[in-house]
């Protein structure tokens, strides 16, 4: 960091309030903001967390209209549950407010009219999308239609999630109303566009000379928007849910989403700060950092920056938008509306006391570079080989010796040995990685630097080995367990920022320890005699049976989608009775069925056909049935098709299967026990 600011405020983008939150969410943007605010307020610097629910938008109002029921309860549904679960996840907010809070509808109108009195914006009537059918503008999500760019069939009137590309509704190819499905028609409506262009120069000075530093995929996108040249931009859509546009002649339309939300960071400062908000915004000396995924970068980086300049007043820019890519779940991308996801209010439910296990995971995995995958399995590995093993087993021995030893009291060291004075080194030698990870937004880094002091507190603890040394030499012991509760204390204030609840519990556990950063490595975090608490477990082991109710739910619900996108195949062209009549279809009993040598998708069958000498048929069918359990199975096969040499195995006939949605397969039989070599007509 170059410069010594006075106060840091840190803004986290406000969630849609169209579902509840989920692991992506979390690792992308609330998780690190959180660390990064805890950290600073453990070093003592003045900061503020700025949270708040997004409230309006189109997907709220079309899922409003999905379930019968006004924006209103959507947003009161999960700003509820959301502003909740970010409580349980201990996520430090100062302020979690709301974009439908009378603050924020005033300051947004104010935003807007300022700008608007200023002259900064222009007119201008143009053709948009309209559904005649239901009478109404087709804002936005409001409109699909094939991408103009990379021709995803369902690209959105304001985006195509394919390739990525913000889009008009008017660039899209073949659109389609969202509400009635109609073919939408161009009518002539006025909007307010905020001119980019006008900023450019401005922009690009900013950002592209003054915030090299700014990480590469930021700075990159930056980069690339400003050279395909900025347009004016519309702020204003012809909805009725949102901030109404506050000026004459303006019934029936609102604030675009993305002009209201980002001034949301401003109406929350205000609330939460009604009488100095504006030295948090206009303040040179404050520093601002915007914490956002990655498909938030141009309106925080070139959208919102142009409209504070606009607003002058001297608004201040974010000095810094580190904005992480995308978590993955399970090799999938996490989706909403697919319910692909692990959503926070059912894993705080589901594992109760566990909150720090997803933060560490969640953090051990942050996608700040690339795209990141979560995977149960790596969950549960963590938290057994890393949390249990390493952080709670150390913590746990230093306890119990120094309780069996000392009565619990920490002992006065004597003189100091190389492997302690080593030991404080490398305590020292983390600590300057760690704070220089954690300012520079290098989180992943960070917590390896913290996990770092527990790992060394058990090769410390292995190389002096005490409970050896306490028949030898028990003065020595002495020094060794003052060493190790030093890195204890250590481990409790450098895991704050990352794991609150655990860092908590073992400052308790050392006697009340007051968490401050920067820690001094060396001598006395912890001061001889301090008393410790009795000792008990930071973390448990996670057990299978925990993580395959997981994944089993993920599994159901692959299911479900697959069912829910079936589309059955076509049809075949019409045939006569007597085509059919050409095939002899039959019933028959399987005798024997067992796996062909080297093929690993065929099945060899003996079939009860009804005939003594029975009818051996191959299938190719080995990845979906284990070929005992289809032994007394009976089936439908084909008598008349033309033996065919498989494998060597010569196949007579074939055996009739549904391939399901899922991909899964069931072989086709009678409803009930019917006669071997019966035909089926
Ligand atoms: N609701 C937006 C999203 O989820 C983020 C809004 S950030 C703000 O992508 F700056 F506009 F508030
Ligand atoms: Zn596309």
């Amino acid at each position: 960091m170059t410069k010594e600011y006075k106060r840091t405020l840190i803004t986290t983008a406000l969630p849609y309030t169209n579902g509840p939150v989920h692991i992506g969410h979390l690792a992308g943007v609330y998780v690190p903001a959180d660390i990064y605010a805890r950290y600073l307020r453990l070093a003592g610097r003045p900061v503020t967390l700025i949270g708040g629910s997004d409230e309006h938008g189109v997907p709220i109002t079309l899922k409003a209209r999905k379930e019968g029921v006004t924006p209103q309860d959507i947003v009161d549904r999960y700003h509820a549950l959301i502003k909740e679960s970010f409580e349980g996840l201990g996520i430090s907010f100062d302020i979690y407010s709301r974009t439908t809070s009378k603050i924020h509808h005033e300051t947004a109108s104010e935003f807007f009219r300022h700008l608007y009195d200023k002259g900064e914006f222009i007119e201008k009537s143009s053709e948009q999308l309209y559904d005649p059918e239901a009478g109404q503008f087709l804002a936005d999500r409001y409109v699909t239609g094939e991408c103009p760019h990379c021709h995803h069939p369902a690209a959105y009137g304001d985006q195509c999630e394919a390739c990525g590309t913000s889009l008009n509704a008017t660039d899209l190819i073949n659109p389609r109303s969202v509400i009635t499905g109609a073919v939408p028609e161009l009518r002539a409506t006025k909007h307010w566009y905020l001119p980019l262009d006008k900023w450019e120069p401005a922009l690009r000075e900013w950002i592209l000379e003054g915030h090299k530093e700014w990480k590469t995929n930021v700075y990159g996108q930056c980069k690339s928007w400003l050279d395909m040249g900025l347009q004016p931009r519309a702020v204003s859509r012809d909805l009725s849910w949102g901030v109404p546009v506050p000026v004459e002649g303006a019934e029936g339309k609102v604030l675009y989403v993305w002009f209201d939300a980002p001034i949301g960071y401003i109406s929350n400062t205000k609330e939460l700060l009604p009488d100095s908000w504006q030295t948090w915004w206009k303040d040179p000396e404050t520093r601002i950092i915007n914490f956002i995924g990655k498909d938030n970068i141009v309106f925080h980086c070139i959208v919102f920056p142009a409209m504070l300049m606009a607003y002058g007043d001297n608004f201040q820019l974010p000095d810094n938008v580190p904005a992480n890519e995308f978590l993955n779940l399970e090799g999938d991308k996490i989706s909403t509306s697919r319910n692909w996801a692990v959503w926070l209010h059912e894993y705080l439910a589901d594992f109760p006391g566990k909150q720090d296990v997803l933060r560490y995971v969640l953090t051990a995995n942050a996608p700040e570079t690339k795209d990141n995958d979560f995977t149960w399995r790596d969950f549960q590995a963590r938290n057994n080989n890393e949390l249990v093993a390493i952080l709670g087993n150390f913590v746990n021995r230093v306890v119990v010796l120094t309780h069996k030893y000392y009565g619990g009291e920490v002992p006065a060291p004597g003189a100091f040995e190389q492997v302690d004075r080593e030991a404080f080194a490398e305590m020292e030698a983390l600590k300057t990685s760690l704070t220089e990870n954690l300012e520079t937004f290098h989180f992943r880094e960070a917590l390896k630097d913290a996990m770092a002091f527990a790992r060394l507190g058990n090769k410390y603890l292995q190389d002096c080995e005490p409970w050896k040394v306490v028949k030898t030499d028990p003065e020595r012991v002495k020094t060794i367990l003052y060493v190790c509760a030093q890195i204890c204390a250590s481990i409790a204030v450098v895991m704050e920022p990352f794991m609150p609840f655990m860092s908590k519990r073992l400052a308790a556990i050392l006697g009340g320890l007051k968490l401050e950063w920067p820690i001094i490595a060396g001598d006395s975090i912890i001061a001889a005699g301090t008393v410790l608490g009795q000792p008990e477990l930071l973390f448990e082991k996670i057990d299978d049976a925990a993580i395959e109710a997981q994944t089993k739910r993920l599994e159901d619900i692959k299911k479900l989608n697959a069912a829910a996108a079936f589309k059955p195949e076509e049809v075949l062209p019409e045939i006569k009775i007597d085509d059919f009549a050409k095939l002899d279809l039959r019933v028959g009993t399987v005798l024997e069925c067992e796996a062909v040598p080297k093929a690993n998708k065929l099945l060899r069958f003996v079939i009860d056909d009804g005939t003594p000498g029975h009818r051996v048929i191959v299938s190719g069918i080995a990845q979906h049935y284990k070929p005992e359990d289809l032994i007394g199975k009976q089936v439908i096969f084909i008598a008349n098709l033309a033996p065919a040499k498989i494998r060597g195995v010569v196949s007579q006939g074939m055996i009739l299967s549904a391939l399901n949605a899922d991909g899964s397969l069931v072989v086709a039989g009678p409803t009930a026990p019917a006669t071997p070599g019966a035909q089926v007509k």
